[in-house]
């Protein structure tokens, strides 16, 4: 290991089971030297088994519904406490559609569903990052990341209304972004990450059908959860200092091909 985050602090949102990509980012930020605090919904802690993370890396977990303004400012006061200083990292690894998980089509959702869906997943990242603003959380040179999906530029029917709440995800990471690196010198990103098989992306209808085609279109394939985890500490070590407002593909090259030699023997 290479010590990329020695002496940094961190809050990583998003941690369920060992699938999570968020969990393998934990394990990764901690063996690069840092020490954070892992966050979930008291749902998630119940359903999931978050504690075993914690104990292998030596973090406190402190319970926040990301929807919720109150919950975040406890979550990031209390984090301030336990970690004895500023944030120098976020991750914010977050999805949820209320429409996916109970059937509905794109064509004909129900919309209260849609708001919900809409809050936890995008809007949640516009509050965590209103939070550490005003609070004056974060250290300069500081790095949030949230983790994004391509079906916001391209269209993956089966993703449903998620690629809606990935492409306002991204919006947001440019528009706080400006501010946050303005005012505080914080640098916001999403990292646009392969389909990849943890508990939400099984959760998508024909998940199997369009791992198989991204992994055969992209010449390096599907990129993991273990590697997306690398890309996220990369992005959080002071190697990337000026890298702000941008989506970055994590997938293997995917998002750059037309069709592969691999897609076309099949068609
Ligand atoms: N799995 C994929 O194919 C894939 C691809 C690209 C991007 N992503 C994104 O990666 C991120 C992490 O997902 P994952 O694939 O590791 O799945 P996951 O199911 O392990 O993680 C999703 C997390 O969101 C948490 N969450 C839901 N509602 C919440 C709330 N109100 N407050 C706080 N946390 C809440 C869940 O408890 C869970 O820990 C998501 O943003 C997802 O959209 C996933």
């Amino acid at each position: 290991m290479y010590n990329l985050l020695k002496g940094k602090k961190g809050i990583i949102f998003g941690a369920l089971n060992e699938h999570s990509i968020a969990w393998k980012t934990a394990e990764r930020a901690y063996e690069e030297g840092a020490e954070f605090v892992l966050t979930n919904a008291s749902a998630a802690l119940k359903m999931g088994n978050l504690s075993v993370l914690a104990k292998k890396t030596n973090a406190q977990i402190i319970p926040a519904d990301a929807t919720s303004i109150e919950d975040l400012e406890n979550l990031v006061a209390k984090s301030m406490e336990v970690l004895g200083g500023k944030i120098d990292f976020v991750l914010h690894s977050i999805g949820m559609s209320v429409n996916v998980r109970k059937g509905k089509p794109y064509t004909a959702p129900n919309y209260d569903f849609t708001t919900k869906g809409w809050n936890v997943s995008a809007v949640s990242f516009h509050k965590v990052m209103n939070v550490l603003y005003h609070k004056k959380a974060m250290n300069s040179w500081g790095s949030i990341i949230a983790l994004s999906y391509m079906a916001a530029q391209r269209v993956f029917p089966d993703y449903n209304d998620m690629a809606d709440n990935k492409a306002y995800l991204e919006s947001i990471a440019r528009s706080f972004g400006y501010f946050f690196g303005r005012d505080q010198k914080v640098r916001v990103n999403t990292i646009s990450q392969s389909p990849t098989p943890t508990t939400a992306g099984n959760g998508v209808k024909g998940f199997d059908g369009f791992y198989a085609y991204a992994d055969k279109m992209a010449p390096l394939g599907n990129a993991t959860a273990a590697d997306c985890a690398d890309y996220t500490i990369a992005m959080f070590s002071d190697l990337t200092k000026k890298v702000t407002l941008q989506n970055l593909f994590h997938d293997g090259g995917f998002s750059n091909m037309g069709v592969s030699d691999a897609v076309m023997e099949q068609v």
